[in-house]
């Protein structure tokens, strides 16, 4: 993801359509950011659950990338969290579900349609209504995931590809956003502009 002059918004931003046949269902703000939470928290732990798959399966580097982006969505539970306490404060984050791994490869495959459903139908779909409902807050914690999604996704697909040929770079997590960078040659987050020095080395 190359990094822009201005931090990605809704507003300056085309790729925020909503795919056709899309299959979320959309409620109020608050109720989408509950679904958010709830999809986060199943793909965190299934996550999790393939990280000790591929380690076992001889994947070390692939391992790596499966905990960074289980720390992502575990970011933006919080972010998703943070704008329902300032109105339920109250509402709770639900437990973990169990998770188990399967093949390394069908791991990264189910990942990434995962990824690509969010980043496509649930967020554009959770993003519109949040505009129209005026909910700043909701709309911006909403676009940073989206935008996350669509780069876990691709290194999901980018190790599916290699599987069979990983190479020694590292994953370095933004704190802040979920974004997710392969290697050490970058200098902020392309979509918060938080300094690399500031990410989580897996
Ligand atoms: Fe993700
Ligand atoms: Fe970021």
């Amino acid at each position: 993801m190359n990094i822009r002059a201005e931090i990605p918004t809704v507003d300056n931003s085309t790729n925020f359509d909503v795919v056709p046949e899309a299959i979320t269902k959309v409620g109020s703000t608050l109720e989408n950011l509950k679904a958010a939470v709830n999809g986060e928290t199943g793909a965190s732990a299934k996550y999790a659950a393939s990280a000790i798959a591929a380690r076992e399966q001889g994947y070390e580097q692939i391992a790596r990338l499966f905990e960074a982006t289980s720390a992502a969505e575990q970011i933006h539970i919080g972010l998703e969290m943070s704008v329902i306490n300032a109105v339920e404060p109250d509402y709770e984050r639900p437990a973990a579900p169990e998770a188990e791994g399967i093949q390394t490869d069908l791991n990264l495959i189910a990942g990434a349609l995962g990824e690509i459903y969010e980043t496509s139908d649930m967020y554009p779909s959770f993003i519109v209504k949040a505009v129209e409902e005026g909910e700043t807050k909701a709309v911006q914690v909403f676009t940073r995931a989206k935008l996350a999604e669509s780069v876990h996704a691709e290194l999901y697909m980018q190790a599916y590809n290699n599987i069979d040929c990983p190479d020694d770079d590292a994953y370095y997590l933004c704190p802040i956003c979920g974004y997710i960078h392969k290697g050490d040659d970058f200098e902020k987050c392309p979509i918060c502009f938080t300094a690399a020095d500031k990410f989580r080395k897996f």
